[in-house]
């Protein structure tokens, strides 16, 4: 399917912006939907303070007038706003693409709210439609990470710059793209891959969405879905 246009990405982050309400501490995503809804944020003039999931997103939401504070300075965040790569019927998540996995999944867990931004093409049968799983390991334990992970039956390859450098988060650690088909268990691979030294953290989002948007391709107001109870 194709991915979301930007002014169908640029609608939902306006869509999204409701459930802002002034004086809220906001976390903001990493990524395009995430950055069309700091950008709509950011016009609405609704007056909030912002936790980044990431340098880029910190830039952008001080470009876009918001006030950015660190976890340090707040205790729980009302909500935060973040894109995806995969989302299953569960909304249960994959996320990373964008190297933001980590922040992110802290960001999310100190939100009363994670509310997740998509295009209808980032919703799949089953996690792993892909066919990669990122994960962050501490740069010292990659070739172990590499090699544990491959006992998992996964073959993980660190992930490059376009011009042949190994890429590094913002936390300074590399990724390891994991190769993976449908994911059948993603909470038991969650626990499997947590279970390795060196693993800092894994794109799997288990139970964590409050809502996904999904934008509309219509015209039509996007989709609200909710996790089933
Ligand atoms: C960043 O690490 C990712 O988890 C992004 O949130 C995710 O890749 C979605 O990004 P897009 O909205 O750019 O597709």
């Amino acid at each position: 399917m194709a991915t979301s246009s930007d002014s169908a990405l640029e609608e939902l982050g306006r869509f999204a912006v409701r459930y802002v309400k002034p004086g809220q501490t906001i976390g903001l995503g990493t990524g395009k939907a995430a950055s069309a809804f700091i950008r709509a944020l950011g016009e609405s003039g609704i007056k909030v303070r912002g936790v980044p999931t990431s340098n880029a997103s910190a830039q952008l939401g001080r470009e876009s007038g918001i006030e950015i504070v660190t976890l340090a300075d707040v205790k729980k965040l009302d909500a935060d706003f973040d894109g995806a790569d995969e989302v299953d019927p569960r909304l249960n998540l994959l996320k990373g693409f964008g190297g933001a996995l980590v922040r992110e999944k802290i960001v999310a867990r100190a939100s009363k709210r994670f509310i997740v931004l998509v295009g209808a093409e980032k919703l799949y049968p089953h996690l792993g439609a892909r066919k990669r799983l990122p994960i962050e390991v501490v740069p010292f334990g990659r070739e172990v990470v590499t090699r544990e992970v491959a006992k998992l039956g996964l073959k993980a390859s660190a992930r490059m710059n376009e011009d042949g450098s190994e890429f590094v988060t913002d936390n300074g650690n590399p990724i390891l793209d994991c190769a993976v088909r449908e994911i059948r268990s993603p909470a038991r691979l969650e626990r499997e891959l947590l279970a390795i030294p060196g693993v800092i953290g894994t794109g799997l989002f288990i139970g964590m969405a409050s809502l996904v948007l999904v934008a509309s391709t219509d015209g039509k107001p996007p989709r609200i879905l909710k996790p089933k109870s």
